[in-house]
C-alpha cells in the first residue's frame, strides 16, 4: 500500500528536510505534492532522483491526497489543516498552532505514540527542545517518576528556518572579512554570541519558548503536576539543540542505572565517557534521528537529584524525523 503525501512548506528547511526524510526512511509514498507559497512557483526539489515542481498552496491542493507534513508557520497551519483534514487527510503539523488543543494528540513516537488514538485527522509534532527532551527523560518518569525538571537550552538557528541559517553564514563571513556586520532575523548578531530569547516574552518574565517546554512536557507525560523551569537560549551553531536537564526524581535513582535503563531505551544513545572525552555534542548529533544523552550525574545538592545533558538534531528528531516517524505509525495502524 502507498500513500498520496503533501508537504507543506516544502521550500523551508524543516520541509525540504521532510522530503529527504521520507525517501530515507522509505516512506510508501505514491505521489508527492510540494507546496509553498506563491513565491515559490517555478521551483522544483528533488526526491528520489527525480525534480519535483512545487506548487502554490490553495484551498484545492488536498483533494485526494491522504497524508499532509505542514510545516510553514502557525499561521499556515491554522488555515490550511482544518482544510486538509476537511478533504479527508490526514495532518502531521510541526508548527505550535494546535499543541495545546485537548483534542489534538501531541506525539513523540518513543513516548506516546498511545496518544494517537483511533481516528487521528490532526497531530501535532512537539517543539524541538521538548521532544529531545522527553525522549531523554521518558525512562526515566516510568522507572521512579519526575517531580521537576530545571532546563536550560542551546539552540541551533536552523530551528528558527532558512533565513536564520544564512544570516549566521553571513555574519560569519561578514567578521572574517572585516565588513560591517547586519541583521535582519534576531535581535542581536549572533555569530559569536548568544541571547536567552527565543520566542516572545510573556507577562510571567518567560519566552514563549520556555512555556512550550514546560505545557508540552505536562502533555505528553499526561502528568499536569510536573513542575519545568527553563531558559532557553539561541546559541551560533547551525544544527543540533543541547540541553543541560536537571531533575529531581520522585523515588531515589543511581546515576549507574539511569545510564543501563537510557543504554536501551528507544531513540536514545547514551554518549557518556567524559574521561576519553566522549558527551554529546551537536557537530555528532547532527544528520542523525538519535537523541544524545551523556554527562549523567547525581546532583548532590538536592534530594533525589540528577543532571544530564542531551542534545539531537533539531529539525531531524525534532521536526522533520519525528513527524515521519507519526506518519509510519498511522501507516502501520491503518489510521490514513
Ligand atoms: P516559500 O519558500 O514559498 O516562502 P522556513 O521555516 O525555513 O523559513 O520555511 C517556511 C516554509 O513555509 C517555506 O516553505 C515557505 O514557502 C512556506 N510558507 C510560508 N508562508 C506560506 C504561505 N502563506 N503559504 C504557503 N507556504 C508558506
Amino acid at each position: 500500500k502507498s500513500f498520496r503525501v503533501a508537504v507543506v512548506g516544502a521550500t523551508g528547511a524543516v520541509g525540504n528536510l521532510m522530503i529527504q526524510v521520507l525517501e530515507e526512511r522509505s516512506f510508501p509514498v505514491g505521489e508527492l505534492k510540494l507546496l509553498a507559497s506563491a513565491r515559490s512557483i517555478g521551483k522544483s526539489l528533488p526526491y528520489k532522483g527525480r525534480m519535483l515542481p512545487v506548487e502554490e498552496l490553495t484551498e484545492k491542493s488536498f483533494r485526494g491526497v491522504q497524508l499532509a507534513l505542514f510545516s510553514a508557520g502557525s499561521g499556515v497551519s491554522r488555515k490550511f489543516a482544518p482544510i486538509a483534514a476537511e478533504a479527508g487527510c490526514v495532518v502531521v503539523d510541526n508548527s505550535s498552532a494546535f499543541r495545546m488543543d485537548p483534542r489534538i494528540p501531541l506525539v513523540v513516537p518513543e513516548v506516546n505514540a498511545h496518544a494517537l488514538g483511533d481516528h487521528p485527522t490532526i497531530i501535532a509534532n512537539p517543539n524541538c527542545s521538548t521532544i529531545q527532551m522527553v525522549v531523554a527523560l521518558k525512562p526515566i518518569q516510568d522507572a521512579v517518576g519526575i517531580r521537576r525538571i530545571v532546563v536550560t537550552t542551546f539552540q541551533a538557528v536552523s530551528g528558527t528556518g532558512k533565513r536564520a541559517i544564512e544570516e549566521l553564514r553571513r555574519q560569519v563571513a561578514d567578521l572574517s572579512e572585516g565588513r560591517e556586520v547586519t541583521r535582519e532575523v534576531y535581535p542581536h548578531q549572533i555569530a559569536f554570541n548568544c541571547f536567552p530569547h527565543i520566542g516572545a516574552f510573556l507577562d510571567n518574565g518567560f519566552t514563549e519558548e520556555e512555556m512550550k517546554m514546560v505545557n508540552e512536557t505536562r502533555k505528553i507525560f499526561e502528568d499536569p503536576e510536573i513542575q519545568v523551569c527553563a531558559t532557553t537560549v539561541r546559541v551560533p551553531v547551525y544544527f543540533g539543540h543541547s540541553e543541560s536537564v536537571n531533575i529531581e526524581t520522585r523515588a531515589p535513582i543511581s546515576a549507574e542505572r539511569v545510564r543501563e535503563i537510557l543504554s536501551g531505551a528507544p531513540g536514545v544513545i547514551v554518549v557518556d565517557d567524559p574521561g576519553q572525552h566522549r558527551y554529546p555534542v551537536p557537530l555528532q548529533a547532527a544528520g542523525t534521528d538519535d537523541t544524545l544523552v551523556g554527562r549523567i550525574r547525581m546532583d548532590p545538592s538536592v534530594e533525589n537529584g540528577l543532571a544530564m545533558w542531551v542534545v539531537a538534531d533539531n529539525i531531524r528528531k525534532g521536526a522533520a524525523s519525528n513527524a515521519v516517524q507519526i506518519a509510519e505509525i498511522l501507516a502501520a495502524r491503518n489510521l490514513i
